[in-house]
């Protein structure tokens, strides 16, 4: 039997040998999101898909005692500490808490707290309630009232220590000293957490971070460390603490509220309530939402309350917990497994809604990427009016099988970001059609292409497209293309939405704009040079190296060094055009050439001939080539070398230097290397065990040259 189907059937109907595979499948599984969650910081499955997953786990341990297994997730707390932070052991471990699902969860936690303590129904007891933030959380250590150092939970006996991070939180977060009488050593329990507005302000800068890392990767440019966009804040929380450069979690707003205590020399208090106060008059934030409850209905009650004010919140939160208040009966009942006794998490079930799918929107990043996104009959999820969701790709849409018309089940993950988790297949109205993503740019109608391998398709439409215009004019005028001084992206943003500028070939008329320019707010008057400057740095660029003429129109994996090579091989932007455009037939010569050109390759000889197949690219590159004159990339001490814009073909193996490194040197010299002999062949070197190539050379009766008369022709004997 399958683990699904296994998974479905009632712990009461499971044989003894199918529940010992579940309970090893169950330990395998949790531990993977265990780790995806905890050390990656990146959840593949919802909290409440995981929380089943616990759920069952535990109901079929408690079925059979006997086979929980040494790795049980329910003998876990979190999971092991990443590397690159040390290690810090807790003075008291630090645990997780239970879950209730409903009423009758938390009345039999109740029940069971009576029983332990011997309690009647009639004596009263009281609880408090205190929101559960969905953060990371944190233990303190203070002595003598000095903060002496944090850790993260680990794996609930040892955490990282995260100091230096935490000490980034300002002092209203995070007291450096205790005000007032302080124990001689204690632990304070809290919650590290970010609000819900910086979270949107700090995912909607990792996404452009991504966004721009993505373009550089597409120009074929250095990349730096990968940028995570957070899911969810206790997402963005948990990687903001625990990053390695300090400075880096400095620039992160994390908040962070107290709530329990860990090892303590001496007891500050009497009642949980009265924790809280201390914890306060120490100068820690205590949540004000946390409240004294007397007896199961007020506590019931006030997990109403914080479900229907959830969505006023400025942060996150994912249930209540609610703690007994009498310390001395804490101390009682103890710990079973991971968990106190006395405490109790009520989760919130995770916020669904359907709604009715009208459009799938397709958006054009700025780098060309095409992103479906739904729209939506507007509707409520957890007191949030959602009108969008997002659909990653081409293959989510057709692996749910989402269509326009179909009736969607919402799930804001995080509390934030909606998704679609699935279709209700009995609403989908007749006549619903699979939906077909797009093949051309909504935002230009060039050509959409999705190479092999990747997920996502993007626009071809390069140099024409708007959705990318400002990002193709930034990189075209950077240092290490045009290298236009002072047109930056803040010129470059105001220059186009003024309407002045959508190609680069219309920076090079700015000039004609100059009166409208200088009326412009810090243009004109004592400001005047700022255009002036501008002006003359374009001028300067009229002429440039071809390879960076190529480098600065931005075509995809075009980076700085296959410009070069491009240059190298074709010499002249004439030339270079030409072939280019030959090239755009599948099968040609000219592609051929352009694949076997050392260091191209067939892959990148596709991006360049989709980019040349939209005519309006070429339009594009040719009104710029009326403006900028690219240098030819014959270097001058080339350019009476013998084999100066001459077609060379290298074959068998040479004695003095590898294949490659003769090409490379025959390339500085201003020839072509090309693979293949054809009529076009100026020389063909031939080497040791040359094959056909020599043959063909000799039946064409071409030059052919030996190793020695190669090098003593390249000056290299
Ligand atoms: S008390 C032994 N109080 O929930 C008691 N935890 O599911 C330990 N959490 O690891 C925790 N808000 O990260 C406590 N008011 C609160 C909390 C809270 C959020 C988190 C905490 C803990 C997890 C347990």
């Amino acid at each position: 039997m399958s683990e699904t189907s296994l998974r479905s059937r009632a712990v009461e109907a499971l044989t003894e040998e199918e529940a010992s595979a579940e309970l090893a499948a169950l330990a395998a599984e949790i531990a993977h999101h265990d780790e995806a969650y905890h050390r990656q910081d990146a959840p593949e499955i919802t909290d409440a898909a995981y929380d089943a997953l616990v759920r069952r786990n535990r109901a079929i341990e408690a079925r059979f005692p006997d086979l929980i297994r040494e790795d049980s997730p329910s003998r876990k707390v979190g999971a092991e500490t990443a590397e690159g932070f040390a290690k810090l052991r807790h003075g008291v471990p630090m645990l997780s808490l239970d879950n209730a699902f409903g009423d009758s969860d938390f009345l039999e936690f109740t029940a069971s707290v009576r029983r332990f303590l011997r309690l009647g129904v009639e004596e009263p007891l009281a609880f408090v309630g205190e929101p559960k933030i969905d953060g990371l959380s944190i233990n303190l250590l203070y002595e003598d009232g000095v903060f002496i150092r944090g850790a993260t939970r680990g794996d609930g006996m040892e955490g990282e220590d995260v100091s230096r991070n935490l000490l980034t939180l300002p002092e209203s977060e995070l007291p450096r000293r205790l005000q007032g009488l302080a124990p001689a050593r204690i632990e304070i329990r809290g919650e590290v957490f970010m609000e819900k507005a910086d979270f949107l302000a700090y995912r909607a800068q990792q996404a452009q971070a991504a966004a721009e890392r993505e373009e550089r990767r597409r120009r074929g440019e250095k990349l730096g460390p990968a940028i995570v966009v957070p899911v969810n804040p206790r997402n963005a929380a948990a990687g903001s603490l625990r990053q390695l450069d300090p400075a880096i979690t400095a620039q992160r707003p994390l908040k962070l509220f107290a709530y329990a205590m860990g090892e303590a020399s001496a007891a500050p208090a009497e009642t949980h309530a009265g924790w809280l106060d201390q914890l306060r008059a120490w100068g820690f934030r205590v949540n004000p939402a946390s409240e004294t409850l007397e007896g199961e209905e007020a506590a019931l009650a006030f997990q109403k309350r914080m479900a229907e004010g959830r969505a006023a919140l400025p942060y996150d939160i994912d249930g209540v917990v609610y703690k007994l208040d009498r310390l001395d009966w804490q101390r009682r009942l103890g710990f079973v497994g991971r968990a106190p006794r006395w405490a109790i998490a009520w989760k919130f079930p995770a916020e669904q809604a359907e709604t009715v799918l009208l459009d799938i929107e397709i958006q054009v990043g700025r780098t060309g990427a095409l992103t479906p996104r739904a729209v939506m009959q507007p509707v409520g999820v957890g007191g949030v009016m959602v009108t969008h969701a997002s659909l990653h790709n081409e293959d989510e849409i057709a692996r749910k099988d989402v269509r326009i018309g179909d009736t969607v089940v919402l799930q804001r993950a995080g509390d934030v970001i909606p998704q679609i988790v699935s279709v209700v297949l009995e609403k989908r109205p007749p006549g619903a059609v699979p939906f077909v993503f797009p093949d051309r740019c909504p935002a230009c109608g060039s050509h959409a292409i999705r190479p092999n391998g990747e997920v996502v398709k993007r626009c071809t439409g390069g140099l024409i497209c708007p959705a990318q215009t400002v990002e193709r004019l930034i990189h075209f005028a950077r240092r290490n293309a045009m290298d236009i001084e002072g047109l930056g992206e803040e010129n470059i943003q105001a220059l186009h939405d003024a309407g002045l500028v959508k190609t680069p070939a219309e920076i090079f008329r700015i000039k004609d704009h100059a009166a409208t320019i200088r009326g412009w707010e810090g243009w004109g008057g004592k400001d005047a040079k700022r255009l002036t400057n501008l002006l003359a740095a374009i001028e300067a660029r009229r002429r440039v190296p071809l390879e960076r003429f190529i480098f600065a129109l931005g075509i995809r994996r075009i980076g700085e060094a296959n410009a070069k090579l491009l240059a190298r091989h074709y010499h002249s932007f004439a030339e270079w055009r030409a072939k280019m455009v030959a090239a755009t037939t599948i099968g040609s010569e000219a592609r051929e050439e352009l694949g076997s050109i050392q260091g191209i390759g067939p892959a990148i000889a596709t991006e360049l001939a989709e980019f040349f197949a939209e005519a309006r690219n070429r339009a594009a590159l040719d009104d710029l080539a009326r403006e900028v004159t690219p240098e030819d990339a014959v270097v001058a001490a080339a350019a009476d070398s013998p084999f100066a814009g001459k077609v060379i073909v290298f074959t068998g193996s040479l004695e003095a230097m590898s294949r490659d490194e003769a090409e490379a040197q025959a390339e500085r010299l201003g020839a072509k290397v090309t693979k293949s002999v054809s009529k076009k062949t100026d020389f063909v070197v031939v080497g040791a065990d040359a094959g056909s190539k020599a043959k063909k050379a000799a039946e064409l009766g071409l030059r052919v040259l030996t190793e020695t008369e190669w090098r003593e022709m390249a000056g290299l004997a």
